[in-house]
């Protein structure tokens, strides 16, 4: 059972209710030239991302943890066949992976929904192959509105959202900007990029404070 089992369907009808596919520039633009490429989308929920991956040209296999997410996600398959492969796992072993068998990993805004950070990691590096690429994004550790991070910023911790929608589940994990950085290292993933975005259009958006961070990694080949 995931916490997004509880929310599966209002987060479909708030997120790509038709799907199209996940619209990110900043995403997109990390992620960069991947046709026929191999490409895992990590907690892929109901597919969102992964038709933004096939859309760009991949061989798109999505995981996810929740089967009511992953319903929605095949649901959509069925309705316009991209040639998405959707399977239950965990991102914390990709047990149902083999090494080596991806050229690139996209996890959108979803690590900090995993209560353990550094199996996720290793689980990515072991999936790709030499000189494969990861690329996520995720709630600011340091900023996000949403976010009392002041008190316990060092500190690894479960936290309730302070204004969630109703499509979201309450609870996240907080860690602070340095176990990604020192994690992505430990798992010989170099990090090539960092981008902190703030999300216009939001009513709770601060303008010139990123709400978002997103970051692309390589594994040595
Ligand atoms: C905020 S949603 C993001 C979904 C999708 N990437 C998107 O952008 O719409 C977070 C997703 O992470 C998934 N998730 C959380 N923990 C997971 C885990 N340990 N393994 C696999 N998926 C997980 C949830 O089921 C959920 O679908």
């Amino acid at each position: 059972m995931s916490a997004y089992d509880d929310v599966t369907d209002a987060y479909s009808q708030a997120l790509d209710p038709e799907g199209a596919g996940l619209v990110d520039p900043v995403l997109t633009g990390l992620v960069g030239e991947v046709t026929g490429q191999d490409v895992l989308s990590l907690a892929c929920g109901q597919g969102q991302d992964a038709r933004l991956l096939s859309r760009l040209g991949a061989a798109v296999t999505g995981v996810d943890a929740s089967a009511g997410m992953l319903d929605r996600a095949r649901e959509h398959e069925a309705a316009d066949p991209r040639g998405i492969a959707y399977v239950r796992g965990d991102a914390q072993d990709l047990a149902p992976f083999a090494d080596a068998s991806f050229d690139g990993v996209v996890c959108h805004m979803a690590l900090m929904d995993m209560p353990d950070l550094v199996p996720a990691i290793r689980s990515v590096a072991r999936v790709l192959r030499g000189s494969g690429w990861f690329v996520f994004s995720i709630v600011h550790p340091c900023y996000h509105p949403h976010v009392e991070i002041a008190a316990d910023y060092l500190v690894d911790h479960r936290y309730a959202k302070l204004r969630p929608p109703d499509w979201l589940p309450p609870h996240a994990y907080h860690r602070p900007l340095a176990a990604y950085v020192n994690e992505l290292a430990g798992a010989g993933l170099h990090l090539e990029r960092l981008v902190e975005e703030h999300t216009p259009g939001r009513p709770d958006d601060a303008g010139s404070v990123p709400g978002l961070l997103y970051a692309r990694a390589v594994k040595a080949a």
